[in-house]
């Protein structure tokens, strides 16, 4: 007798073909495809990533499984149905919506993520976590990314699951995304045991250089090697790609990436007024406190000449303080 988790990946697998077939054959598609279409996702994109449409049904999902000898408690178990409360009734998680399947790191499918056809909330309803769907541990696209990281020795990372896709078009098949949440300490280890190097290229607003600064974090905790790619406020990867091109996106921004050490101290200006001295002061002495953190010497160096130069201030200070910096830090 076939286990529960074998069960499930089945009752995906089945529905995400026919998910598939309504986006690509069906007029019941047909605004999803319109839809997803504009945005530049050409035939052979949704192909290879699987991209579908469940239709606007309470009951699709459920008629469609049931059919096939799937229980309802199990379809609800894993995620695709919701049940009335305390009344054994089932109705489909999923209605009318762009459906992205998400795999796991051998290629089955165990969950979904659902876009909205444009405007509307959630914007993204994803499967909630299940005993084959675990957020902190799967991350989107892994699977075919993953025979990409040892010829292209590094994995570039992104928030959303449309810019992997538009950046797996744009010519980097080494792209994944978590699941709309921030990455883990799971996700790093995962990563770090695959590849080494990881450009992190978030979207371009507060709160992508937020996450930006934490994932960066965790993986350089782990032993990676971290670059990160900058994107214009208000603009993230897939929009980028749209409507700079490929070649931009390539040059510009991940060719433009940043050491995490650069980063930090683009990071450490946001807000700050560096016309002020009082403020250019307490700059200065904020970047020393990241020097005092850095291991080798030459670093350290490099980091206080350049601060030297932009300040004009003598490098026998810079040193003279950031030794009393590093004194206080011990
Ligand atoms: P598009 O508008 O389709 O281009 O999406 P996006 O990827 O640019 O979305 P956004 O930058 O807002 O969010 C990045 C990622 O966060 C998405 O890919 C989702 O995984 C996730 N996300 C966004 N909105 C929601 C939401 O309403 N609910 C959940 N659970 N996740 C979301
Ligand atoms: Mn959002
Ligand atoms: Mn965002
Ligand atoms: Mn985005
Ligand atoms: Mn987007």
């Amino acid at each position: 007798k076939p286990s529960d988790t074998k069960w499930m990946m089945d009752a995906h697998a089945l529905l995400h073909k026919f998910y598939h077939h309504l986006l690509l054959n069906t007029k019941e598609g047909q605004e999803a495809y319109d839809y997803i279409t504009g945005r530049g996702f050409t035939d052979e994109v949704l192909k290879r990533f699987g991209v579908g449409y469940s239709l606007n049904s309470w009951d699709f999902a459920l008629k469609f499984l049931s059919k096939r000898g799937y229980s309802s408690q199990l379809l609800e178990k894993a995620g695709l149905l919701i049940e009335k409360e305390h009344t054994a009734e089932y109705y489909d998680r999923f209605r009318n919506r762009i459906m992205f399947p998400i795999h796991d790191h051998k290629g089955n499918v165990i969950a979904f993520s659902g876009r909205v056809l444009c405007e509307g909330e959630p914007k993204y309803l994803n499967s909630p976590e299940t005993t084959i769907f675990n957020k902190s541990k799967i991350l989107y696209n892994f699977h075919q990314a993953r025979p990409h990281f040892r010829k292209l020795e590094r994995v570039i990372l992104f928030e959303g699951f449309a810019d992997v896709i538009a950046a797996d078009g744009a010519g980097f098949p080494n792209s994944i995304a978590t699941m709309g949440t921030s990455l883990t300490e799971d996700h790093a280890r995962i990563i770090r045991r695959h590849v080494e190097n990881v450009t992190i290229c978030y979207d371009g607003d507060n709160a992508g250089v937020e996450a930006a600064y934490k994932a960066a974090s965790l993986l350089i905790q782990q032993g990676c090697y971290v670059r990160i790619a900058m994107l214009p406020d208000k603009m993230d990867p897939d929009d980028y790609i749209r409507s700079k091109g490929p070649d931009s996106f390539k040059q510009d921004v991940i060719g433009a990436s940043l050491t995490f050490m650069s980063f930090k101290l683009l990071f450490l200006r946001r807000g700050r007024n560096m016309k002020d001295e009082g403020e250019r002061i307490r700059y200065v002495e904020d970047v020393l406190k990241e020097i005092s953190m850095l291991n080798k010497a030459v670093e350290r160096d490099h980091y206080l000449r350049q601060l030297s130069d932009e300040f004009s201030i003598s490098l026998d200070a810079l040193k003279e303080q950031q030794f009393q910096v590093y004194k206080s830090l011990k």
